[in-house]
């Protein structure tokens, strides 16, 4: 089954209200100093806007589909716009990176791709190498309510014109929890049903495949700290209501952690000689 990331274009359309987390990620990126990584930039969505708010930001994704949107939006900036911006086809979980950013940011879930623990230790490491000291690294997960957990069949049915083949299209989701090798795996299918125009299936439908691993805030803040990162502040979603687990109330986790800061050395100084 094809995955949700080899068609940039329907993306975009889908997520093109989803705004509250770029915001969200544009103020903490304002309080940094320095480049930022934007790992799983995907198609930019927050790539561009933190371009345009002046940053230098280098984007790292693995899927080509997502890239070229990426960099087909970079092209159409201005040229300042245009040098500030860099994009690499890289795995989340063997960042190549020195120390260099001041912020880096995995967006929308991504760490979530991460199945097992020694894949996000992976991550969280190839992170922390790539902050300099006191650098912030920000990330969110979807965590559901036990009531989407427990649903059956399809649901979210929405008609829809679909950008690329301007046909009407029935987009619907269904889903089961798997048993990872570390908890818990959300495993996703969107439907996408093309309809005539009096809106009844026609022709062949296609389902797209995503992998969630379920994580909670506590296996989050262990693998953090095995990779040299404190855990800095937690958010129960992008209006900065607080994180309580298992409150059934947030299906947002938003996290901050900080390599930390480089210690001054402590030398005596001449006059305490
Ligand atoms: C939900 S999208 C988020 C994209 C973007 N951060 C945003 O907020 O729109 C997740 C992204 O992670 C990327 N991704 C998934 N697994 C990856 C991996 N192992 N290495 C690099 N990128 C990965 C996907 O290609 C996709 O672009």
């Amino acid at each position: 089954m094809r995955s949700p990331f080899d068609d940039g274009e329907l993306y975009d359309w889908e997520y093109r209200r989803r705004r509250a987390d770029v915001q969200f990620y544009r103020t903490l990126a304002d309080e940094r100093d320095g480049p930022v990584l934007d790992i799983g930039c995907g198609t930019g969505r927050l790539m561009l806007p933190l371009l345009r708010d002046g940053h230098v930001v280098v984007g790292a994704d693995r899927a080509p589909a997502m890239l070229d949107r990426a960099a087909a939006r970079v092209r159409r900036l201005g040229i300042a716009g245009r040098r500030r911006a860099l994009l690499m086809r890289a795995d989340l979980r063997a960042l190549p990176l020195a120390p260099r950013f001041a912020f880096a940011v995995a967006a929308f879930h991504t760490v979530q791709h991460c199945e097992t623990d020694a894949d996000l230790l992976r991550f969280f490491r190839g992170a922390e190498a790539a902050l300099v000291p006191g650098g912030w690294l920000a990330f969110d997960t979807f965590a559901p309510e036990k009531r989407f957990l427990d649903r059956r069949g399809r649901s979210g049915q929405t008609r829809f014109r679909d950008p690329r083949t301007g046909r009407p299209t029935m987009y619907s989701e269904s889903h089961r929890v798997e048993t990872g090798p570390d908890g818990p795996i959300l495993a996703m299918t969107f439907h996408y049903q093309p309809l005539d125009t009096r809106d009844r299936p026609q022709g062949r439908g296609r389902n797209l495949s995503l992998r969630h691993r379920l994580v909670q805030p506590a296996e989050i803040q262990s693998l953090l700290v095995r990779a040299g990162l404190a855990l800095v502040a937690t958010w129960g979603g992008f209006d900065g209501r607080p994180l309580v687990p298992g409150d059934g109330q947030t299906e947002q986790h938003v996290y901050l952690a900080q390599r930390p800061p480089a210690q001054r050395p402590d030398v005596p100084s001449p006059q305490r000689l």
